[in-house]
């Protein structure tokens, strides 16, 4: 199939063209590269040996996204383009709304003209706020806690509103847990620009020695060792999962609904689990420090993946140690591109 990835050279996005390319399908990349780089483009076909078709193009850019359209044929939209910092949105929330919420509503707009009605969504699990109950299953209740999350939620509810006035709309929405990790080769992985917000980066920055202690946001949670409990998931994984559904994008509807799915390994592990994964099958130290806790953290989110297990026929293979594994691999290839690790 010919598909649209938009945000197609980021973290999550380049790793999903790689499984669709491995998948024999057609990819073309929309990105402004905002927070991506174009040697993704290189890397993507070191991994694949295939091309895909890059527009340097934003999502809010009607008349440019809608002479893409009109180049191509496409089967359905990928779509991952958009901020993701919790913290920024919090201080930048009409450029979090304009882009993300606004941005998906153009995108929508030049896909309906364009006669393209399918589409896969990248949510967050972030749109279940604190946890009530975990695991968390999809019927659990919404409540965004920030302006990021509550991007993803309006987007959703946008989504809803989009198939109830148009039965040829289908729509999937993913809503992730905690991707982590990255490509087993190494050529692709999560590159921040600018100050990381999520754990992994952090003591990918620790472990070489780009800054001396990881900063452990509250160690007196209800959980095992008093730290924050999480459902991480291999980047990896989480591109199989958009692959496989596509398939429900093409499947008769029975009613005229969103389906909303949450992917995630289904087993949550402490801030101390992973560093001390980190430390064993990297036999590299990630000396921390206890701090206060974070505002809006949760103790504990992990998800219910039933519904991934029987809708895509999928469930995460990696493990936590692939997870540590391939993230350090991946940023020790970026520091010896850019400069020597730090002993
Ligand atoms: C994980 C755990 C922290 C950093 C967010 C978004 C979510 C998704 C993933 C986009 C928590 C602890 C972290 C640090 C720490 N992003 N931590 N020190 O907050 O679960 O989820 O990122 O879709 O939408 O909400 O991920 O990696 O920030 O935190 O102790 O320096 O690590 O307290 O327990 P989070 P995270």
């Amino acid at each position: 199939m010919n598909i649209l990835v938009t945000g197609g050279l980021g973290f999550i996005g380049s790793h999903v063209c790689v499984e669709l390319l491995e998948g024999d399908h057609q990819v073309v990349v929309v990105d402004n590269l905002e927070n991506s780089k174009t040697k993704v483009i290189d890397n993507i076909k070191k991994i694949t040996g295939r091309d895909i078709v890059f527009y340097n193009c934003d999502i809010t850019d009607f008349f440019s996204l809608n002479r893409i359209f009109t180049s191509h044929n496409f089967d359905a939209v990928m779509h991952f383009a958009g901020y993701k910092s919790v913290s920024e949105s919090m201080d930048f929330s009409m450029k979090y709304f304009f882009n993300n919420l606004y941005g998906t509503m153009n995108l929508c707009d030049v896909m309906r003209s364009s006669g393209v009605q399918k589409l896969i969504f990248s949510s967050s699990a972030t749109i279940y706020g604190i946890p009530e109950k975990t695991p968390i299953d999809e019927n659990h209740r919404l409540s965004a806690i920030s302006v990021y999350g509550e991007s993803k939620l309006k987007a959703e509810k946008y989504f809803e509103w989009l198939i109830n006035s148009d039965k040829n709309w289908n729509v999937v929405s993913l809503r992730y847990f905690n991707p982590v990790g990255a490509h087993r080769s190494s050529l692709i992985g999560e590159e921040p620009s600018g100050e990381p917000n999520n754990l992994m980066p952090y003591i990918n920055m620790v472990a070489a020695r780009e800054i001396d202690k990881l900063k452990i946001f509250g160690n007196d949670y209800p959980t095992k060792d008093g730290t924050g409990i999480r459902d991480y998931i291999h980047v990896t994984d989480l591109a199989s999962a958009h692959v496989l559904s596509l398939n429900l994008l093409f499947e008769d509807k029975t009613d005229n609904t969103m389906e909303v799915i949450n992917i995630g390994t289904g087993k949550g592990y402490s801030v101390l689990d992973v560093i001390n994964a980190f430390e064993e099958y990297n036999s590299v130290e990630v000396p921390y420090v206890f701090s206060k806790r974070r505002e809006g953290d949760a103790a504990v989110s992990y998800a219910d993946v039933t519904r991934a297990n029987k809708k895509l026929d999928w469930k995460a293979e990696k493990t936590i140690k692939h997870m540590v594994i391939d993230s350090w691999q991946w940023k020790k290839k970026m520091i010896n591109s850019n400069g020597q690790l730090k002993k």
